[in-house]
Parts: C-alpha cells; structure tokens; sequence
C-alpha cells in the first residue's frame, strides 16, 4: 500500500512538473518577441531570464532522476563479439560512448526545440538521448534508430519503464527502431542526431545521400564533419564542443548544419 501511494504521488509530481516545464517552453517558442521578452523594461527581462534559468534546472535535474531510474544497470558497451563485427561491416565501431546528459540539454537548447520537431537519433544504441529528448523538450516524435538487438533491447526496456511510470504522453510519440541507419526511412525529421565518432567516411556519405532529401530547414547535429555538405544542400550552421563520456575537459567537436532548399 505504502509502495503505490509512495508510486502515484511519484507519477503525479513528474507528470505535473513536465505539463509546466514543457507548456513553459512551448508558450516560450511560440512567442519569441512575447509580451516579457519584448518587454520594454529591463527588469522584467531579467526576472524572466532568472524564471527560466531556474526552470531549466529544475527541470534537468527531474529528468536526470528518471533517467537514472529507468537505466539503472543498463550497459551499451558489452555486446557479442558477433554484433561487433557486425557493426563494424556496416561502417560504424565496435567502442561505445554517449554524449553527457548536459551537452544534449545545451544542444537543444540552442535549437529552439518546438512540439513540431520531430527528432531521429541515428545510432541510439541505449536510447538515451531519444529518452532524455522526450522527457525535457516539447518534441512531437522522437525515434532512435540502432542496429545492435542488444543496445535495442536495452532501449526498449527503458522505454517499458517511461510507459508504466506513466510519463508517456499520447499527443507526443516515442519510439525505437532495430535496423540500419542507412536503409531505415526518416523523411519527416527535423532535427538529426549522430553521434558519428566512430562512423566511416564511405557511412558519412550514405548519409549525406540521404540528408538531402531531409525537409527545407531540418537540422543535423554531427560529431563528425559531413562530407561536401554544399552537394547536399547542407549549411554549417554553428560548431562547438560539447562534453561526451569519452572526452577531454575541453570537449569533443560538435557540427550543426541546416537543410538550405
Ligand atoms: C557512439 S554510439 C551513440 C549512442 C547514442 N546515440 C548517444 O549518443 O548516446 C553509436 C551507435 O551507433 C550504432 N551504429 C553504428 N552503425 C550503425 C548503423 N549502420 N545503423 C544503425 N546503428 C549503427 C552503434 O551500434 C552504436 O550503438
């Protein structure tokens, strides 16, 4: 008894801190130029920038709670040696890492996520960053996409949890994705995830192919530099480092580009 009462009131305070968080955001991107941040007075703009600031980090540390949770003895680095040498044949790597749950935050933060993007991590492997997409921006869909069954597996284990703690919003989908991230479809992103460190080049211009039937607008965030991004009608928008599980203090490269036609 006292475990479903300790449960429900679980449930009910992340479902109540993720309508707030994520109607925050949402009525914060549909009025860009809103009636505070347009504001003619200074004061109001910085008690708004200090209500935000707060908001994200509460909101982020809620969501590094769930996520704790729901991948609590999950490891995408120990995988046969048969789905290794798989991997490998089809252009990506054997050595498994993730980006930090604070880069993705700064990353999407800086694209001014909308409940109209729709969001593919290409080679998810766990499901983390399509998890934590979910849960702290107002994305319509989100997909990963993972050839290794046992990282999928992982992933949609994880996604069990999301569904029976009840965070799973029927206006907005989840879901994973077994199979190669060359041959799977995803003409209705908006915003491209790859961690791609470890990706061939042949794999990188598989993939530039397929950038370049993405939709006018759509944004790509790669770890690796896209090949000839002009032939694909790709603009390199921004570049940055950004904090992964394998790297420096200074960070590894991150690369942004933008679907110009
Ligand atoms: C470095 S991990 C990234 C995991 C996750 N996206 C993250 O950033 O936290 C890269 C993943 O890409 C997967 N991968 C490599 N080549 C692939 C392919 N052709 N199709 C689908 N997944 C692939 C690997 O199995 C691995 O799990």
């Amino acid at each position: 008894m006292y475990i479903s009462i300790k449960s429900l009131s679980q449930s009910l305070f992340f479902c109540a801190l993720f309508s707030i968080v994520i109607g925050y955001q949402e009525s914060h991107a549909r009025t860009k130029g809103c009636a505070s941040c347009s504001a003619e007075k200074t004061s109001r703009k910085s008690k708004h920038s200090r209500y935000r600031k707060q908001a994200l980090k509460f909101q982020s540390s809620a969501v590094a709670a769930v996520m704790d949770d729901l991948y609590r003895g999950a490891n995408g680095s120990i995988i046969s040696p048969a789905e290794s040498d798989f991997i490998k044949a089809k252009g990506g790597n054997s050595t498994y890492g993730e980006i930090t749950p604070s880069a993705l935050t700064a990353l999407l933060q800086q694209l001014s996520i909308t409940k109209k993007d729709v969001l593919y991590d290409l080679g998810s492997g766990t499901g983390k960053v399509v998890m934590q997409s979910y849960l702290e921006f107002p994305f319509k869909k989100v997909v990963g996409i993972e050839l290794s069954a046992q990282r999928y597996k992982e992933a949609q284990r994880a996604l069990a949890g999301l569904k029976s703690r009840g965070f799973v919003d029927k206006k907005r989908s989840i879901s994973f994705i077994q199979g190669d991230i060359v041959e799977t479809p995803y003409t209705d992103a908006t915003v491209v995830y790859l961690c791609s460190t470890c990706f061939s080049d042949d794999l990188m211009t598989k993939l530039a192919e397929k950038f370049s039937r993405l939709k006018k607008g759509a944004r790509i965030v790669t770890l690796k530099q896209i090949p000839h991004p002009n032939k694909y009608r790709l603009q390199l928008i921004h570049e940055c480092r950004q904090a992964m599980s394998w790297s420096t203090p200074e960070g590894s490269p991150v690369y942004i580009y933008k679907k110009t036609k």
